[in-house]
């Protein structure tokens, strides 16, 4: 009888310990894994633009670069079970303005980047629940380097064909006049644990 109890109880604590999952955490090897993500998906993004730049020219960049870029987004995330995107206070695309959580942490990078505190490190990692289930959100900040002048520089460095181009696929234009080192927005990143 004693044995039976014994054996029913350890079964109970076995079937409790097995539907319990885990409490979510932000361990190193998760952090590495969205941070290499988030390298990977940039370094195609720029692949893709220079290659478009050096074999059709700037002009056609602008509109293979505004489809692409969303489609790339879109295709990045499904084949790594991940949502990823680009967002800026100053975006060109309406689709890239930031929800809350990322407004929130675009002023944090704005604010390190007014007090020189920001660098090719910077990231910024977040455990949320929503709906009941657990997400990790992630956001590394993105600067402007030469070859973005072309198309979200002043007036004098952007030409007057790839402006056209501009304006007529996206009137709100906001993406212009920055200058090199400028902190342009931020990749963001929401993966479902
Ligand atoms: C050939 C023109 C072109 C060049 C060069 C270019 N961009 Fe863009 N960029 C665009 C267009 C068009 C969009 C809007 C479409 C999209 O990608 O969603 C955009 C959107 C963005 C966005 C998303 C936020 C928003 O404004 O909608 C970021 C961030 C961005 N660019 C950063 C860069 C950086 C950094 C570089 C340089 C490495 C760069 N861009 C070079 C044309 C360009």
């Amino acid at each position: 009888m004693k044995k039976l109890l014994f054996s029913v109880l350890f079964l109970f604590i076995l079937f409790i310990s097995c539907t319990q999952t885990p409490k979510p955490e932000i361990t190193e090897q998760l952090k590495s894994a969205l941070r290499s993500d988030a390298k990977t998906f940039m370094e195609s993004l720029k692949s893709v633009l220079i290659k478009e730049i050096q074999t059709h020219g700037i002009v056609s960049a602008v509109s293979v670069c505004s489809d692409t870029a969303q489609l790339l987004t879109n295709n990045y995330g499904i084949s790594k079970g991940i949502y990823i995107k680009r967002v800026s206070f100053k975006n060109r695309n309406p689709m890239n303005v930031p929800d809350e959580f990322e407004s929130k942490v675009l002023k944090m990078f704005e604010e390190m980047y007014s007090k020189n505190q920001i660098n090719p490190e910077t990231e910024y990692v977040e455990l949320i629940e929503e709906d009941g289930i657990s997400k990790v959100r992630y956001m590394k900040p993105i600067f402007v380097q030469p070859e973005c002048l072309n198309c979200h520089g002043t007036e004098e460095q952007i030409s007057p064909q790839v402006k056209d181009v501009i304006n007529k696929i996206y009137p709100d234009d906001k993406a212009k006049d920055y200058q090199m080192g400028d902190l342009r927005g931020a990749l963001s990143i929401q993966k479902t644990l």
